[in-house]
């Protein structure tokens, strides 16, 4: 039997790896959204802030008639109030919990993004369905970017269990999504969408 010599180079690995994460991406609908995985590299939203993962469930963001896909630039009094989100996914687990992280890894400015990440919104035991329906650890403050333009991004996960006596951050900076799902053994993300948000100039 031949063997190949040389492992295949790094960005060949990473192609195959995003091809088979948009190919996983269950649903038709998921799909026509031009693969979102590659839109959240572009943004570095993955690595920024997650890893790269496999869709296996899809979020539904709305700010009253905005729905939210990626990239969208949202003003910031357009995103006040807490956004109503559904959680689809084909995939039933015996624990069908899911935990949403909604944060901003561009703050101050995306430049010198020393208090990465702010948390905007934590949500944990959210059956699948309506997010409202999970228990809020950190309540909704919306997108208040005091220089240049922030992603705001909303990041789910499929818990392996109910999570109980979850560590509540005290404060919304330095908050680290990565750090928060491996503490709690999240896993990897199986949706995540984003937003853009800048200052409003008054007149
Ligand atoms: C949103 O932000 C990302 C990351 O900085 C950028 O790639 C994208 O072009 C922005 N979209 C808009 C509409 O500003
Ligand atoms: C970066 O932001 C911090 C505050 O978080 C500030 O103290 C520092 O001067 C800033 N650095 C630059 C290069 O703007
Ligand atoms: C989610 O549930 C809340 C309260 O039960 C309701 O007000 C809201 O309209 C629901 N949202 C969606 C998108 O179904």
């Amino acid at each position: 039997m031949r063997n190949s010599g040389n492992p295949p180079p790094l960005h060949v690995l990473l192609s195959f790896a995003l091809a088979f994460a948009e190919a996983a991406t269950f649903s038709p609908a998921a799909a026509s959204q031009r693969s979102p995985i590659r839109q959240l590299v572009k943004a570095r939203v993955i690595p920024d802030v997650i890893n790269l993962f496999v869709p296996s469930a899809k979020l539904e963001v709305k700010y009253s008639a905005i729905r939210v896909v990626n990239g969208l630039l949202i003003p910031p009094s357009a995103a006040a109030k807490t956004p109503s989100v559904r959680i689809h996914s084909r995939r039933r687990s015996p624990v069908d919990l899911y935990t949403l992280i909604v944060a901003d890894p561009d703050a101050p400015s995306p430049s010198n993004s020393t208090l990465r990440e702010i948390l905007h919104w934590l949500v944990v035991n959210i059956p699948r369905g309506n997010v409202t329906r999970g228990e809020e650890l950190v309540p909704y403050v919306g997108p208040a970017p005091p220089i240049g333009v922030h992603r705001y991004v909303f990041s789910l996960f499929r818990q392996k269990k109910p999570l109980k006596g979850v560590k509540v951050p005290t404060g919304r900076a330095l908050f680290r999504t990565r750090r928060f799902a491996a503490d709690n053994r999240l896993g990897l993300p199986v949706a995540a969408l984003y937003f853009n948000s800048t200052k409003e100039t008054t007149a």
